[in-house]
């Protein structure tokens, strides 16, 4: 165990664009669909309190260790914990690839959603509509005909192919540098619009106002999943990002403002989806559907609706896109590193089939529904085994190798930039990841298997 392993030569032009470009990994359809989904169905307000307390106390946490990682060694999830841990913790590394080949599995088919409603708002059809049955139905239509969402899931993975083959630094930091600013200004403007439609009122205590009673062990581990998802940490996605920070960078707060923007933005969903939804009278738990449903009524309401829908959607859509590049990112670098593939083919391989995996994950909405495990359809079993399940147990394997088996030094070299920076919160972080995260959701896990009484 030493320092640097070798000199990585890609590295983030400066320290704004290493947090834009994080932030582009971790902004994305986890914030804007996801969120507001599972908050949802978690029951609102008490969920969204547990959410935030999840993203201060174990999310950022790990998410500054995998950053750690990725700087100290310069290499991506397997080979990091290789390096630093031996063999015996490769797997960690392995099982970082399996859940980010899984969520793209069913990321890329509602990535291919909103390229859908992307291309309806653009020709004018979403506009036609009115009435909430009218957007109940044209969602239900969609994700249950026999072929359309899988030429789109397809379509959306054929982009991102073409992206990654301007290569990491260029193609991600263009696309995110001009992103961000233009979706955080058109989220707000369309926060403040919700919150004047009429009976929005309803919605905002549905995701303010707490009732504790809603709570439950099941609750508390989406909210814990829904941490990791939208922060992208506990696969080594942004163990990979680490290993491009440049030395200079201070990863303390290169992950305070990446957690800050990310969880703004799923906090501004809420502020937009769940008063808009009480408005036109849409169900808070109406799952996957929710912002799907609930969007189309929004811009029907605002003058020029087809110009609003069409921007939103396609901002969406490069959300989507800037998230998928770090998710494919992790399964191509591992064919580079481990089975010695050149990054072409690596990439091919891995855009080929995830291309099949999303297809049966689409399929499994409309024609392959009757198939289910344990009363799941395939695409809501592989979300919830990603999020809720195999995350979450990176994220406390994560905590103990950093915790407990890493050297002391290496970690908090990488803090204070080898003694530059003052140690200031470093002996509280040590703590959170020692101590209180890992024991946290080791807790969590027994008491939703109930052992907890
Ligand atoms: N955080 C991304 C989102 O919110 C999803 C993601 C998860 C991306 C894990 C990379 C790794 O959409």
């Amino acid at each position: 165990m030493s320092g640097p392993l070798n000199e990585n030569p890609v590295k983030f032009s400066s320290k704004l664009t290493t947090i834009l470009v994080a932030a582009g990994c971790s902004v994305g359809l986890g914030n804007i669909w996801r969120f507001p989904y599972i908050t949802g169905e978690g029951g609102g307000a008490a969920f969204v309190i547990i959410y935030l307390l999840c993203i201060i106390f174990i999310g950022h946490p790990v998410m500054i260790s995998e950053f750690a990682l990725g700087r100290a060694t310069h290499r991506s999830a397997v080979g990091a914990y290789k390096a630093l841990g031996g063999r015996k913790w490769s797997w960690l590394g392995y099982n970082g690839v399996l859940t980010a080949f899984i969520i793209m599995g069913f990321y890329y088919v509602v990535a291919g959603w909103t390229a859908e409603y992307l291309v309806v708002s653009v020709s004018g059809e979403l506009s036609k509509y009115s009435e909430v049955s009218e957007y109940k139905e044209l969602f239900n239509g969609f994700v249950s005909h026999p072929w359309k969402p899988v030429l789109y899931t397809w379509l959306f993975i054929f982009v991102n192919h073409l992206v990654i083959h301007m290569g990491v630094a260029k193609g991600l930091e263009r696309v995110s540098k001009v992103l961000m600013p233009m979706l955080f200004v058109i989220l707000i403007v369309l926060a403040v619009n919700s919150l004047l439609l009429p009976n929005s009122w309803e919605g905002l205590v549905f995701f303010l106002k707490p009732d504790f009673s809603k709570l439950s062990p099941e609750v508390v581990l989406m909210a814990v999943g829904q941490a990791f998802f939208s922060l992208s940490i506990g696969l080594g996605a942004l163990i990979a990002y680490g290993s491009y920070i440049p030395k200079g960078a201070d990863l303390r707060k290169t992950a305070t403002q990446v957690t800050i923007l990310d969880t703004s933005v799923a906090f501004i969903s809420g502020l937009i989806i769940f008063p808009a939804a009480a408005s036109v009278g849409i169900d808070p738990g109406a799952g996957p559907a929710l912002v799907f449903q609930t969007l189309p009524a929004i811009f029907n309401m605002l003058p020029w609706s087809m110009l609003w829908s069409s921007v939103f959607f396609l901002l969406l859509v490069i959300a989507a896109l800037t998230s998928t590049m770090s998710l494919h990112e992790v399964v191509t670098v591992y064919l580079m590193e481990e089975w010695g593939l050149p990054r072409r083919i690596g990439t091919y391989v891995t855009s080929i089939s995830v291309a099949l995996l999303s297809a049966v994950a689409s399929l499994s909405l409309g024609v392959g529904s009757g198939f289910t495990i344990f009363g799941l359809t395939l695409f809501d079993a592989m979300d919830y085994l990603t999020a809720n399940l195999m995350l979450p147990i990176g994220g406390l394997c994560t905590c103990i190798f950093v915790g407990w088996w890493l050297e002391r030094k290496i970690f908090e070299d990488q803090i204070t930039n080898f003694g530059e920076l003052k140690r200031g919160d470093l002996s509280l972080m040590t703590f959170l990841i020692r101590y209180i995260c890992p024991i946290t959701l080791f807790a969590m896990f027994l008491d939703n298997l109930g052992f907890l009484g």
